[in-house]
């Protein structure tokens, strides 16, 4: 069950390179919730991730953190930075640090705790991510493979215990088996931990496994078409959406014609 608002998106455009992407998106993400955002490739699921974690700054519109009752506004002064964990859709650890040292970095910049606390708390986050052989601990990313490199992001993204974790194609390039393990830490995260997860994929698989909304960002409306249960909207939202939910199988019907 999804519990209090912690971010509200109100008529938030998106623009990138001079275009406007998306107009007019409005929704919450709740505690405890796994939200999906989805549309076709280059529909701005993850500039709409920039905006939500305050690195894009709207052009026009809202994004606000409104967990325990104080609105902080995502781009305003006083910034919910320790609140949000993003693992980008390119994965990305500092290069020039190891993976253990990267994990590591945001309890240096936001917490007390000294370096054998840090230490474990990073090992923890890398088995918690699938990540469990110590030596990936002391490994360069350049060493691990994409689909490790991945999960270490994931495992970084956790390092504060956030309320709300962003995750972009977290699965995209995996095999099967390690991205159904994927799903099932998802699920456990929000089970167990009552983390909500904003999360950008193409799988329809994962998507109906884990999610319990989806917002749908339609290309060429140029604005979400869609934002309920996957399975409700698979079987009687907006054409479009059913045609994505369905891999184009399912002709929706009042438009076979
Ligand atoms: N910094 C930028 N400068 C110019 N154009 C950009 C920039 N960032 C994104 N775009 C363009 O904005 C559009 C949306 O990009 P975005 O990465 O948000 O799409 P997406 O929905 O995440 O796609 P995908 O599913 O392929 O990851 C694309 O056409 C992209 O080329
Ligand atoms: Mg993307």
């Amino acid at each position: 069950m999804a519990g209090e608002v912690l971010m509200r998106v109100e008529e938030l455009s998106l623009h990138a390179g001079g275009r406007e992407l998306q107009r007019g998106l409005n929704f919450d993400v709740c505690a405890g919730e796994v939200l999906a955002i989805c549309g076709a490739s280059g529909c701005g699921k993850s500039t709409l991730l920039r905006h939500m974690i305050g690195l894009q700054v709207p052009q026009q519109g809202r994004v606000t953190w409104v967990a325990n009752g104080a609105d902080r506004d995502v781009h305003g002064d006083d910034p919910p930075q320790r609140e949000i964990g993003v693992a980008f859709q390119a994965g990305a650890l500092w290069s020039s640090m190891t993976v253990g040292e990267n994990l590591m970095l945001p309890l240096e910049l936001y917490t007390d705790l000294d370096l054998p606390q840090r230490e474990r708390q990073a090992r923890f986050k890398l088995a918690l991510a699938g990540l469990p052989d110590a030596a990936t601990f002391d490994a360069e990313p350049a060493q691990l493979s994409g689909g490790m490199r991945k999960r270490a992001a994931i495992a970084r993204a956790l390092m504060l215990d956030p309320p709300l974790l962003c995750l972009d194609e977290p699965s995209a390039g995996l095999d099967p088996l390690t991205s159904a393990r994927l799903d099932d830490l998802i699920v456990r995260l929000k089970r167990d931990l009552g983390t909500a997860i904003v999360l950008v994929t193409h799988e329809l698989e994962s998507l109906f496994a884990v999610a319990d909304r989806l917002l749908f960002l339609d290309v060429e409306a140029h604005t979400a078409t869609a934002l309920g249960p996957p399975a409700e909207l698979r079987d009687h939202g907006p054409a479009g959406v059913r045609e994505f939910l369905t891999r184009g199988a399912a002709v929706p019907e009042e438009n076979a014609a």
